[in-house]
């Protein structure tokens, strides 16, 4: 008993940390876009607070697809290279949800 007991805390733990957090995902992008994205990043991108989730997710996955962004769209590329569909979706619902 005892031992099925650890086993589904360790499952439990596991599926926690792989749900997408939004906010921990938007921590690598606050040097550039600033903690509430209300910086142009580099001094070149547009300024990403105040848009819809929508708007950043499509932006994003476009990044992704190399089908979207100006002069400086590798830097985007890189960094949401490695994010899933639900990774986007998160990160972009947060953005979307600072004041
Ligand atoms: C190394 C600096 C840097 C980091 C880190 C960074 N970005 Fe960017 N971001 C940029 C630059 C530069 C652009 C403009 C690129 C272009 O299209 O030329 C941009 C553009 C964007 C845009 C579209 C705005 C526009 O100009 O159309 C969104 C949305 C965005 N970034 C979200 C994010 C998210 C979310 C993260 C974190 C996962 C992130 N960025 C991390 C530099 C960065």
């Amino acid at each position: 008993m005892k031992k099925l007991a650890i086993v589904a805390l360790v499952a439990a733990g596991t599926l926690s940390l792989m749900a997408a957090d939004g906010k921990a995902l938007a921590a690598k992008c606050a040097g550039c876009h600033g903690a509430d994205f209300s910086k142009k990043a580099l001094g070149v991108s547009k300024v990403v607070k105040g848009w819809s989730a929508e708007k950043i997710a499509k932006s994003l996955e476009g990044y992704k697809a190399g089908t979207y962004g100006g002069a400086m769209k590798g830097v985007m590329k890189g960094q949401v290279a490695s994010y899933s569909d639900a990774d986007i979706k998160a990160v972009s619902e947060y953005i979307a949800s600072i004041k």
